[in-house]
């Protein structure tokens, strides 16, 4: 492992991706709370709340865009430890008959190309580095898949198979790679989904409740720590029991 490797969360110098809302909001919040090193990133387009603090701008869906911000990140933050993808986009909620293909290859290059872009512009880094810990995230969607959101549910299916393959390439360098798969957390994006969609998937949640980006956050922040040092190519569920496999 390289002398450079953080041994604690607050030495990590950390690149949080869809950090202006939702999940990765809180991610960021918490990992500065933490003491680490954090970079913001996301959409040009974004409105980033309390102020600019530091952040960048970066469209995973172009390769150059993210090289370039992750290039400023590591620069900014003398390296990176951790990066943590969060963007993501709901997309239309919709029978497949309705679901034209431009969608389905819409949210599929946002959700999935845009972490495999992600991936490709960070691994080399920390793999040289000999430290890292990539995470992606999935979806209860891409295990289960979810009526009405087809595109969706497979782009969140295909982050599954991403980490696993990533993971193994990556097991002996010091990085790890994994997704987490929340089920339903109170966000932007959460507010796409049509009420009546949201009582049929409150209805199988055993503790009865939706979760908060704070809750994701935290496990996330373990994920990415120095401490998970044993755990690659995994999907931790995030859904109040409803998730069983
Ligand atoms: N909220 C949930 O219930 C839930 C459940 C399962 C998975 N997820 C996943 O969690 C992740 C975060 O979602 P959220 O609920 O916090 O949503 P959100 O809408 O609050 O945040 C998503 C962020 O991604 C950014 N983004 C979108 N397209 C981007 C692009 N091309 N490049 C860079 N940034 C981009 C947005 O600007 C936004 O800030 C997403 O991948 C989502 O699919 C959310």
């Amino acid at each position: 492992m390289d002398s450079q490797a953080p041994s604690t969360m607050a030495e990590s110098r950390c690149l949080v991706i869809g950090a202006a809302s939702g999940i990765g909001r809180a991610t960021a919040t918490r990992l500065r709370a933490s003491g680490a090193a954090v970079t913001g990133a996301d959409l040009p387009s974004a409105t980033w709340p309390g102020g600019p603090g530091t952040s960048l701008a970066m469209d995973v869906t172009d390769p150059a865009s993210v090289a370039a911000a992750v290039a400023a990140a590591d620069q900014e933050m003398g390296g990176l430890d951790a990066v943590v993808n969060c963007a993501g986009i709901l997309g239309p909620v919709a029978p497949a008959a309705a679901t034209s293909v431009q969608d389905f290859e819409r949210i599929m290059q946002i959700n999935l190309t845009g972490a495999f872009i992600v991936s490709q512009a960070v691994l080399p880094g920390m793999a040289a580095a000999g430290y890292g810990r990539l995470l992606h995230i999935s979806s209860t969607a891409g295990k289960e898949g979810v009526v009405n959101m087809p595109a969706y549910s497979a782009s969140k299916a295909g982050i599954l198979g991403l980490v696993k393959s990533l993971a193994k390439e990556f097991a002996l360098s010091g990085v790890t790679v994994n997704a987490l798969a929340p089920g339903n957390v109170v966000t932007p994006l959460f507010a796409e989904v049509p009420k009546e969609q949201q009582a049929a998937q409150a209805a199988k949640i055993p503790m009865g409740r939706f979760g908060t980006p704070a809750e994701a956050a935290a496990l996330i922040e373990f994920i990415v720590s120095p401490a998970a040092s044993y755990t690659t190519g995994s999907v931790f569920d995030l859904s109040g029991g409803r998730a069983t496999y």
